[in-house]
């Protein structure tokens, strides 16, 4: 870690390992940096004897598994995971959470669903008491995405967010692809009143592949902290 947010990061994707994992278990691999650091705290152990397999939620999670000896599979041959492990952009105190600040939603929320437990390892700053200062990525198809933004914003306006500003992510000037070939826009809200309602209502838009939001999922949270230290809530 050679940040102080990286150490917080650090401890917690490093504690999962050794609050969480036992032998034979099939786990999620989430996607982003503290998940980044679970996963290689997870090398480690693979290496000292540790015997489990992993679904990684991003193309990128299941390069760095492959590189640092965590055995993978797919959902394909693994019927349900025993914990799906993750981080987070922000999470609140019923451990609904924004995620995709990574870009990685979509697999991850699969993942998850395929799994009867949820991890999520965050540093101090992602705990909020309401969700909404973290943009909402909404991952739609590149078919008429500008359409589909339309029914996003007139929806976000009937649900009370007449201000809220959408904009398709970009990075160095190039529009974002996700690993499923889609778009995502961020949509800046400030705060969400009710995600559930949000997140059932978003999904129904035509074009709408799956958002951010993912409600009351954490089962137990993981938080790290700056002096490396960590606690659990659960
Ligand atoms: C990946 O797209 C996200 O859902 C991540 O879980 C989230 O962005 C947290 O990322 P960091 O661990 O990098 O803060």
């Amino acid at each position: 870690p050679t940040t102080e947010q990286d150490l917080a990061k650090w401890a917690a994707g490093t504690a999962a390992v050794d609050a969480y994992v036992k032998d034979g278990m099939q786990l999620g691999l989430g996607s982003g940096t503290t998940s980044r650091w679970f996963v290689r705290a997870l090398g480690d152990a693979v290496s000292r004897g540790l015997d489990v397999v992993g679904v990684p939620t991003s193309t990128s999670t299941g390069e760095l598994a492959a590189e640092v000896g965590v055995p993978l599979t797919t959902l394909a041959e693994v019927d349900r995971l025993d914990i799906a492990f993750d981080g987070a952009d922000e999470i609140d105190v019923q451990g609904t959470m924004i995620k995709g600040g990574g870009g990685s939603l979509l697999w991850e929320r699969i993942v998850t669903d395929a799994a009867h437990r949820m991890v999520a390892m965050v540093d101090a700053s992602k705990t909020v008491e309401r969700l909404g200062a973290f943009p909402l990525p909404i991952e739609v198809v590149p078919f008429a995405w500008q359409s589909t933004g339309r029914s996003v914003a007139r929806l976000l306006s009937r649900l009370g967010y007449p201000e809220a500003d959408l904009r398709l992510r970009k990075r160095d000037g190039k529009t974002v692809v996700t690993d499923s070939g889609n778009y995502l826009i961020d949509a800046h809200l400030r705060v969400i009143e009710d995600p559930l309602a949000l997140d059932g209502q978003l999904n129904w838009i035509p074009g709408v592949v799956e958002n951010g939001l993912f409600s009351g999922v954490a089962d137990e949270v993981i938080i790290g902290h700056q002096d490396g230290t960590h606690q659990i809530r659960d």
